[in-house]
């Protein structure tokens, strides 16, 4: 496809007010490199859109459960084979515990190879008097507080993309090349399993799946899912330019997919009915996600299923709600009862994670784990009250020990944030917390 007809293809949004962009000071650049972007090759293909798709349609219809998870924000510093395995490993180490545990298919979608950028709440930062353009996300700018690190710079659209073909390479290589076999349930947890409590729960539950596959196999039984698994990525759709750079017309359907990622979200500060960002997901036929925040309406609700969904296809949108823990019980009623009653078959989703924030006295942005398992537990006990199903969670984790979140059993302390505080955004739970949480939500789902 040449440039001008991309431009024209995905070009819905253009006109339309597009909240949170970079303000690029060279516009032609930015040219340059989104042409050269379109020329680049797809880093997922439409027919894998298409499978997560039907996957996320067992969700919403109650019969499969979605883990999403990964950074707030990927760094290019932080694309290493040791960081990707370890997210990878939580992730399906998270994945064996409710498989296992609450007897669900699970639908694994990775926060990963993509998820470089970020909407922030404030256009600048200051330090110690001095403002300057708040960083957001590697593919637009540097974190470093300096002027010159904070100019949005267009080269980095195309880092992005790179980072992301490498990232999603890995990805690919581990999840179907044997690290991801189901015999390998043990190897996940090898360099764990001595230093933490849920490591050695873990284990447990890990020789019980080991049996039950010893014994399949003595049967005769040894399928091919045992093998290898389905492992999706996801980011968030914040820069239209790079999204609709790398979104390509499916030479089968003659639809438009953003391939770019097997899923996209559009954010709770980017879903304005009538901004770039819900036209540009409306042009697309990914599975999409919306971030549904405190202030979300039932009608706002309803109006982006008719955006979104017109075609009240299950699968094809996702409400992932995002209300703290003390407001859910009160917020989310309303809004699976009058999406129910209207006829949507949408997946809903729990995001414990971006209600809950908070800056503690040492500075550090944090969460309770306390607070994101309570926000999880209020997202069940909604959906048990109203016969909707509590279709999953999206949460930001990684695979290394860091100390950004508080509490958990291995608990970490305020004062112990500044050890390992190393998100590029938002604090994420660290592989212990993620495991427990693992283990608490398959609790609630056979509840
Ligand atoms: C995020 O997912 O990192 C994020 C910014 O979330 P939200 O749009 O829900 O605030
Ligand atoms: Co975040």
């Amino acid at each position: 496809m040449n440039a001008d007809s991309s431009f024209s293809i995905a070009s819905s949004w253009r006109d339309l007010p597009a909240a949170q962009q970079p303000d690029y000071p060279d516009l032609e650049a930015l040219r340059a490199v989104t042409s050269e972007l379109e020329g680049y090759p797809p880093l997922v293909f439409a027919g894998e859109a298409d499978q997560l798709r039907a996957r996320l349609a067992s969700v919403a219809r109650g019969e499969a459960f979605l883990l999403q998870g990964g950074d707030c924000a990927e760094a290019f510093d932080q694309v290493s084979a040791d960081q990707i395995r370890a997210k990878l490993k939580t992730l399906l180490q998270m994945s064996a515990v409710l498989t296992y545990a609450a007897a669900v298919p699970v639908v694994k979608v990775g926060r990963i190879a993509g998820q470089y950028s970020k909407p922030r709440s404030k256009p600048t930062e200051t330090r110690d008097g001095v403002s300057l353009p708040s960083y957001r996300g590697d593919s637009v700018n540097g974190p470093e507080f300096t002027a010159e690190a904070r100019i949005p710079d267009p080269e980095r659209l195309r880092r992005m993309y790179h980072a992301s073909a490498a990232t999603l390479n890995l990805v690919r290589g581990f999840t179907t090349g044997g690290y991801a076999d189901l015999r390998q349930v043990h190897a996940w947890n090898q360099d764990f399993v001595r230093t933490s409590a849920s490591g050695q729960r873990y284990e447990a539950l890990a020789r019980e799946i080991d049996n039950a596959l010893n014994f399949m196999k003595a049967c005769g039984a040894d399928p091919a899912e045992f093998h290898s698994v389905e492992f999706y990525a996801s980011h968030e759709a914040l820069l239209l330019d790079y999204e609709a750079a790398l979104t390509r017309v499916d030479s089968r359907s003659g639809r438009l997919y953003d391939v770019s990622g097997h899923m996209v979200w559009i954010g709770e500060r980017t879903r304005q009915l009538d901004g770039a960002h819900i036209a540009f997901a409306a042009s697309i036929s990914n599975p999409v996600g919306v971030k549904i925040g405190p202030t979300t309406t039932p009608e706002e609700a309803l109006a982006l299923i008719d955006r979104l969904d017109p075609e009240r296809e299950a699968g094809r949108l996702t409400f992932i709600t995002r209300m703290g823990a003390d407001r859910i019980r009160d917020l989310l009623p309303p809004l699976v009862e009058r999406v129910t009653a209207s006829g949507a078959q949408v997946a809903w989703v729990c995001d414990p994670m971006h209600g809950n924030t908070f800056e503690a006295a040492s500075g550090h942005k944090t969460r309770r784990f306390d607070d994101v398992l309570d926000e999880v537990k209020g997202f069940f006990e909604v959906h048990k009250g109203l016969g909707t199903h509590p279709g999953g969670i999206h949460v930001e984790l990684t695979g290394d020990d860091v100390t950004e979140c508080v509490g958990g059993g291995n608990e970490i302390l305020v004062d112990d944030l500044h050890q390992r505080y190393e998100t590029a955004c938002d604090p994420r739970l660290n592989r212990s917390q993620s495991l427990d949480l693992a283990f608490l939500v398959a609790e609630m789902y056979r509840g």
